[in-house]
């Protein structure tokens, strides 16, 4: 039988992981964001509740426009509304934009009378996701739709690889309570890229995902490396520089900005990861920076319904 509301968790995630700038993102499922779309007597979207200072116009929303795609092109007799609830802080490099839209395309999609396969819901979160950052891009909302370490390939349509990870190795995720803004991320990046620098980063990339493949922590050690994207972003960052090298002083695999920042991770071989943890905490302290930090599994569970009636 079809719900009439149904709630949906999407967990948050790490996009580019340094070396996969917009095609690599691995979920991190300690915080997310929910939603609930109930059907309505009115048609369209419409947005009755949500935590934080985001638009409520749903086309200007990222959950709002995701749902919107989603129900383009369908006569229904019925609308969605959306209430959002925000776990992941915004403007973090968390991939809170893409949480929200999947959860609100996951949760929508089990209202309709024959919902759509999870696979083809990815095209309507990237719609959604656009709306924040300018820019249709897979890393986050796949990683937070599928869950794991995923790697997108294409536009038209993307295709999504499930990377698999060495069980030993664990994220550290430090964010400190700074707003970035992704557009504004993005629109700093400069469109030209050195040959030096196209051909180390496309090492660092094929060799990290080597080492994921063949289990092999010291290739990926030797590969988490991001040439192009974060020397240009880390001024962004109070004391990125020495958090990174607290991280690998504290014998991180490696260490760099999650997403668009501000946050930023390190793969860790488990024990390692707790001193990494401390050690990254630290050095923002000194900046006047409180963060708040996590370590898990890389990748973890994607989107879930969490509740129907
Ligand atoms: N890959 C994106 C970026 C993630 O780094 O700009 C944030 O949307």
């Amino acid at each position: 039988m079809t719900s009439n509301t149904v709630t949906a968790f999407a967990p948050a995630s790490v996009g580019n992981v340094a070396v996969g700038f917009d095609i690599l993102g691995h979920a991190l499922s300690v915080i997310g964001d929910h939603v609930t779309a109930t059907r309505s007597a009115t048609t369209g979207v419409r947005i009755i509740e949500i935590t934080g200072e985001l638009p409520r116009e749903p086309a200007l929303n990222t959950a709002g426009r995701a749902v919107q795609s989603l129900l383009a092109g369908r006569t229904l007799a019925w609308g969605v509304e959306l209430a959002i609830r925000k776990g992941i802080p915004l403007g973090s490099g968390l991939g809170g934009s893409a949480a929200s839209a999947v959860a609100a395309v996951v949760a929508a999609n089990e209202l309709l009378d024959e919902p759509l396969p999870r696979s083809a819901l990815l095209t309507h979160a990237i719609e959604g996701e656009a709306v924040a950052s300018g820019s249709r891009h897979a890393d986050n909302v796949a990683a937070s739709l599928f869950g794991g370490l995923v790697l997108t390939i294409g536009e038209d349509p993307p295709r999504c690889m499930l990377i698999p990870v060495p069980s030993s190795i664990r994220c550290v995720l430090v964010h400190p309570r700074l707003f970035i803004s992704t557009r504004e991320a993005r629109g700093m990046l400069r469109d030209v890229v050195a040959l030096d620098d196209l051909v180390r980063q496309s090492a660092n990339l094929a060799g990290f995902l080597a080492g994921c493949y063949t289990n092999n922590v010291e290739l990926i050690r030797g590969c988490l490396e991001d040439l192009v994207i974060e020397p240009q972003r880390a001024r962004l960052i109070p004391g990125f520089a020495a958090v990174k090298r607290a991280a690998i002083a504290a014998k991180a695999l490696g260490c760099s900005i999650s997403g668009a920042g501000p946050s930023v991770f390190a793969w860790c071989d488990g024990q390692d990861a707790e001193a990494a943890r401390v050690a990254m905490s630290a050095v923002f302290r000194t900046q006047g920076l409180e963060c708040d930090s996590w370590i898990a599994p890389i990748g973890g569970n994607g989107a879930m319904i969490t509740e129907r009636r």
